[in-house]
């Protein structure tokens, strides 16, 4: 028996999706002297404990959650912090109107009375992390249901957060780790007096544009600068003139030497979602279903988008931002399905289950627990399967268009009337609310936009139409064939011409006197009714519902398979806690035939350079500063400034704009993206393929020196050289 488990255990590992060979992982910062050895052989010479300390200042006092979703590092000890571009492009566009367009020119604070307050953007610190699974999990029995279950658990979290902020300013939350195996406790100070202090013009801060996002080689100077300020206690308080910098912890030096192929590097952040230890069937649905359904509507929007943006600079601007998400996802999901294909990584999860199945009925024990995970899963997973794209396309295709996202404020204003048992009064001025948003949409005539949304509606209603609804919704079904002689394409063109929502007229016409049984009758409305009715009533709590179960199987089944590989260090999936990946500079050969190399330089931004194209535009100061080389001390001993590199660090989604260091903890660069091949990794990660993109740490201060002159700022940071 002993035996044959230790061949198991071999055999296992050569199949196993789970077993992170090179540099695969996202480590908790307060168990990585787990990860100390195998960090030092690649190359680190600071300890664990220089990363996470919670008596002692340490790298964590430099790093945060950035908003709701990015991560970013101070480099001053006045409160002074970078992230990128594309996460402060929300404030940054807030700050812009047509006259002082900081999103196109930039924007430069010179003095600290230049910066500007960003309403609503909060930046998290962590105090300290704790283990609180026994707490967490106190009186829960195997023989509790789930619901039972979730309750007690509920319970004592409410308790544990009280406990670790009843005499303190802190604001604690709970996650859950290995689908509820493990709890941690994270106790978090959140500022929200935070101002913009510095942008490079776009051409730079979103240089290729979403031509080279997700791409290498990349000339991206994605980088944008905030300040967080406190009170005079150096305490959290909210925007106010008396304020003063905050003056953090730990701020990270800055490294001007930067590394170079096979340096060790490292990257502090909050990751936002892996799924590694998802089963062959959901891979399954997500390579082969769900990820080509989303691509194809996004498709065919960002044709109709594109072909709009080309018209005019007008059009372009109302676009652009709206693209930039649709075309984000679009794009990873492209290279994520090529790259699960490329792997096999459904052929690797199925052999891989096989052996789970031998591992789990070797003793009666493990068969009473394990035994039936994998066809549980099955059956689970196939009975999710149709109302998952129900909802997948309610999301992606059927409220993409205006015309039918106002029909769901509209639909949501009636829905509240009947809730709220609104008077007729009151209800008007909601409508008179709505009216006011419908407004923006009929904003500035000389844009196309009626046109674009129609086909907009009418091409992502064709294809819900063709590939869901003519065989899982009847009521759609029948009033195309019997109304529409079959044809959906005439049917959606009706509804969009013929409902109000696409006529100003007729808008203020249908709300200045707003009676719900006429709106009722509205063509859109009633389509949309009737998706919403049954996706919401239907759909979303029978998903629910599954979605439960198949989280209390991936806890049992998580839980064996760390126990068929008792002794391997097993890293959470990332949940937007704070995490460490670790790797090196490395290149990859992303074809036959083809190598790339791990680092670009200014010299590839003219090479790249197209007046004619939007997105390689390089503005004059640059070209200049590049032909006389006036590269200050950001050169690298080749005489060039490098601009972006790529490493074998494992990160995500919210990685963005998280510190990336070398082997002493200095900043050496700013993580921004991943390769292309290699966006699979939320999935499975193959070492060969997965890179993240960095921005050199002196290409960024090179544009705040020289192409600003924000000398004030660099003046702020330590740098070694
Ligand atoms: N791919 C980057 C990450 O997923 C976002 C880059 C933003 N830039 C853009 N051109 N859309 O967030
Ligand atoms: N660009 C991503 C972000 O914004 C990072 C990634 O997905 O690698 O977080």
């Amino acid at each position: 028996m002993f035996k044959k488990s230790i061949i198991l255990v071999f055999a296992f590992s050569l199949f196993s999706p789970f077993v992170s060979i090179a540099d695969e992982g996202m480590w908790l910062p307060l168990l990585l002297n787990k990860r100390e050895s195998d960090m030092q052989k690649k190359g680190m010479k600071i300890t664990a404990k220089d990363i996470y300390d919670v008596n002692n200042s340490s790298l964590k006092d430099a790093v945060m959650l950035f908003g709701g979703g990015c991560t970013g590092e101070f480099v001053s000890n006045e409160g002074l912090l970078l992230t990128n571009h594309h996460c402060g492009y929300g404030n940054i566009v807030r700050h812009s109107t047509v006259e002082r367009d900081y999103l196109t020119n930039g924007f430069w604070a010179m003095n600290k009375s230049e910066e500007l307050p960003c309403e609503g953007l909060s930046i998290t610190l962590l105090v300290y992390m704790e283990d609180v699974t026994n707490k967490v999990l106190k009186g829960v029995e195997d023989s509790l249901s789930q619901l039972e279950r979730e309750n007690v658990i509920k319970d004592n979290i409410k308790k544990i957060i009280t406990e670790a902020t009843n005499s303190n300013h802190y604001k604690a939350e709970i996650k859950p780790f290995f689908y509820g195996n493990q709890y941690f406790l994270y106790v978090n100070e959140v500022f929200t007096d935070v101002r913009l202090v510095g942008a490079p013009p776009s051409n730079i801060g979103k240089f290729g544009g979403d031509t080279d996002n997700w791409m290498w080689p990349r000339h991206t100077g994605d980088f944008s600068i905030f300040r967080v300020y406190a009170n005079k206690d150096n305490k959290p308080a909210g925007y106010s003139k008396d304020n003063i910098p905050f003056t953090p912890k730990k701020f990270l030096k800055i490294n001007l030497n930067g590394v170079e192929e096979g340096d060790f590097t490292f990257v502090f952040g909050y990751p936002g979602t892996t799924q590694q230890f998802l089963t062959s069937h959901a891979v399954d649905r997500i390579e082969n279903f769900e990820d080509p359904a989303r691509i194809k509507v996004r498709t065919s929007r960002l044709n109709v988008y594109n072909q709009a943006m080309n018209q005019s600079p007008a059009q372009r601007l109302r676009y652009a931002a709206g693209v930039a998400g649709i075309a984000n996802g679009w794009k990873k999901w492209i290279g994520e399905v090529k790259g699960l294909n490329r792997l096999g990584a459904v052929e690797r999860k199925i052999e891989f289950e096989k052996q789970f199945n031998v591992w789990a009925n070797i003793t009666q024990d493990r068969k009473d627990v394990y035994g039936g995970l994998i066809k549980d899963f099955e059956k689970l997973y196939s009975k999710a399967a149709s109302i998952e794209m129900s909802y997948l396309y309610l999301t992606e295709a059927v409220l993409c268009s205006d015309l039918m996202k106002n029909g769901r404020s509209i639909i949501s204003l009636i829905d509240k009337s009947e809730r709220d048992n609104l008077s007729k009064g009151e209800m008007q001025k909601e409508a008179d609310k709505a009216i006011e948003k419908l407004k923006s949409y009929f904003a500035n005539d000389y844009l196309n936009h009626k046109e674009i949304d129609k086909s907009i509606f009418v091409e992502t209603m064709n294809i819900y139409y063709e590939d869901f609804a003519k065989t899982n919704f009847q009521w759609i079904k029948e009033k195309v064939d019997n109304n529409f002689k079959g044809n959906a394409k005439t049917y959606f063109d009706y509804v969009y011409e013929n409902s109000f929502l696409s006529s100003k007229k007729e808008s203020e016409k249908h709300l200045r006197k707003f009676n719900p049984k006429n709106i009722l009758s509205d063509p859109a409305i009633e389509l949309l009714s009737a998706i919403w009715g049954s996706v919401i009533e239907k759909d979303i709590p029978n998903l629910v519902v599954i979605d439960s179960k198949i989280d209390s199987l991936y806890r049992l089944y998580v839980r064996g398979i760390m126990e068929m590989n008792s002794g391997k260090d097993f890293y959470p999936d990332a949940n937007l806690t704070l995490r460490v990946a670790y790797g090196n500079v490395k290149p990859y050969k992303p074809r036959d035939g083809v190598n790339y190399f791990t680092h670009t330089t200014i010299k590839g931004i003219m090479e790249k350079e197209n007046p004619e194209i939007y997105d390689y535009v390089v503005e004059n100061k640059l070209k200049e500063l590049y032909k006389n080389k006036d590269y200050g001390r950001y050169a690298n001993s080749k005489g060039e400034v490098p601009v972006a590199f790529i490493a074998s660090n494992h990160t995500t989604g919210g990685n963005s704009g998280s510190p990336v260091m070398d082997a002493n903890g200095n900043l050496v660069g700013i993580n921004f993206d991943r390769n292309w091949e290699g966006t699979m990794s939320d999935i499975i990660y193959d070492p060969d393929q997965c890179r993240n993109i960095s921005l050199d740490i002196r290409y960024c201060l090179f544009i705040i020196d020289k192409f600003a002159g924000a000398k004030n700022l660099i003046d702020e940071m330590t740098i070694v050289e």
